[in-house]
């Protein structure tokens, strides 16, 4: 079986390549780039262009007999979401819906779908199960949302098999694939910064919301884990599997704070910290109800604990001091 990632030269993409390849999987990737590193996937077969790209992608499905596709390919970034909402449908949503008009008339109809806690918006109850009303609060979450029922829509029509795995926050490294983002803007990586001075401090947005500490909680999944489910989703499809939106997360939540303390613990050294303004649009706590991933995938988080998230995520940033630059 060949699969298709695209997106695979990215954070997640690209430690859900390395499990594939472990397992012997014949695995392709089309990246473009934007954000990807063609490092962090070595040898593995590599096309460098855009999902929106129907004739590639058809001649990478006749090439390599493609069978099912994982797509990663997006822009992540909320905030730009917000400013330029354009760029976010035009690449998240009108170019998915090409590649899927591209896979299907290459009779591919398996499809594992990176989505996001950001389609539900704000919380109205915790943890957060998959018939948890979805209302995105950002263009990024709606962009997403849309493609969930552009895939529910080909279901009907077409036959399209699809898993959109909802994740929440992605962290943590394996032994080769790290997180370099650039711009980074998520929580680990920037506090790890500042435990190496790359950064003077970790700037924490708000500290008087309703939680022990005051700071927001959040649910980190490592992204072993999160390829671990990737895997079982591809499994669960080639079996014939029913089409499923199911949320990936640990069901555990951490503050801003005890991430900041965990990663002092780890790194044996000094973070400062600078308390900012509340972002709009950040919720108090974001938890994952992920049981359904255990009922369908048989799925449950082999590294849950913060400390081993956030050891991995040091570990890898000692051993690649410049990302993959490094
Ligand atoms: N990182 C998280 O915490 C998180 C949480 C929820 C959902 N997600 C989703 O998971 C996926 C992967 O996230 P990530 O953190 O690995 O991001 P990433 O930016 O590291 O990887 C995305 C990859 O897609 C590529 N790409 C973007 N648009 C493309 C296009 N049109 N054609 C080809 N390649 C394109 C980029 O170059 C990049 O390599 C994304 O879809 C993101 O929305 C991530």
């Amino acid at each position: 079986m060949a699969v298709l990632v695209t997106g695979g030269a990215g954070y997640i993409g690209s430690a859900t390549v390395e499990l594939l390849r472990e397992g012997d999987v014949d695995v392709i990737v089309l990246d473009n780039l934007d954000y990807g590193h063609r490092d962090a996937i070595c040898d593995v077969p590599f096309y460098k262009g855009n999902v929106g790209d129907s004739d590639l992608v058809k001649r990478i499905v006749l090439e390599h007999g493609i069978e099912s596709c994982v797509h990663f390919a997006a822009y992540a970034y909320v905030g730009e979401s917000v400013t330029d909402p354009a760029k976010y449908f035009a690449n998240n949503t009108v170019q998915t819906n090409d590649l899927l008009n591209a896979l299907i008339e290459s009779d591919v109809k398996n499809i594992v779908f990176s989505s996001t806690c950001a389609t539900y918006g704000d919380p109205q109850y915790i943890p957060i199960d998959e018939m948890h009303p979805q209302k995105p609060i950002n263009p990024y979450g709606w962009s997403k949302f849309m493609t969930e029922r552009i895939l529910e829509s080909y279901d009907s029509a077409y036959g399209l098999k699809f898993v959109t795995l909802r994740y929440f926050n992605a962290a943590g490294a394996t032994a080769k694939c790290g997180e370099h983002h650039d711009p980074e803007t998520h929580l680990i990586p920037n506090v790890l910064r500042a435990a190496d001075g790359d950064l003077p401090f970790v700037s924490v947005f708000g500290d008087d919301y309703d939680t022990p500490d005051g700071t927001c909680i959040r649910d980190y999944i490592h992204v072993a884990d999160l390829a671990d489910a990737h895997l079982r989703a591809l499994d669960h499809l080639k079996g014939g599997g029913d089409s499923a939106h199911i949320n990936l997360g640990n069901g555990l939540g951490f503050s801003v704070l005890e991430v900041i303390e965990a990663a002092r613990k780890v790194s044996g050294r000094t973070i400062d910290v600078k308390i900012e303004p509340r972002r709009t649009g950040d919720p108090a706590r974001l938890i994952a109800n992920a049981s359904k991933a255990f009922e369908v995938l048989g799925w449950k988080p082999e590294n849950a604990g913060i400390e081993t998230i956030i050891r991995s995520a040091w570990d890898w940033k000692k051993a690649h001091p410049n990302g993959y630059a490094s």
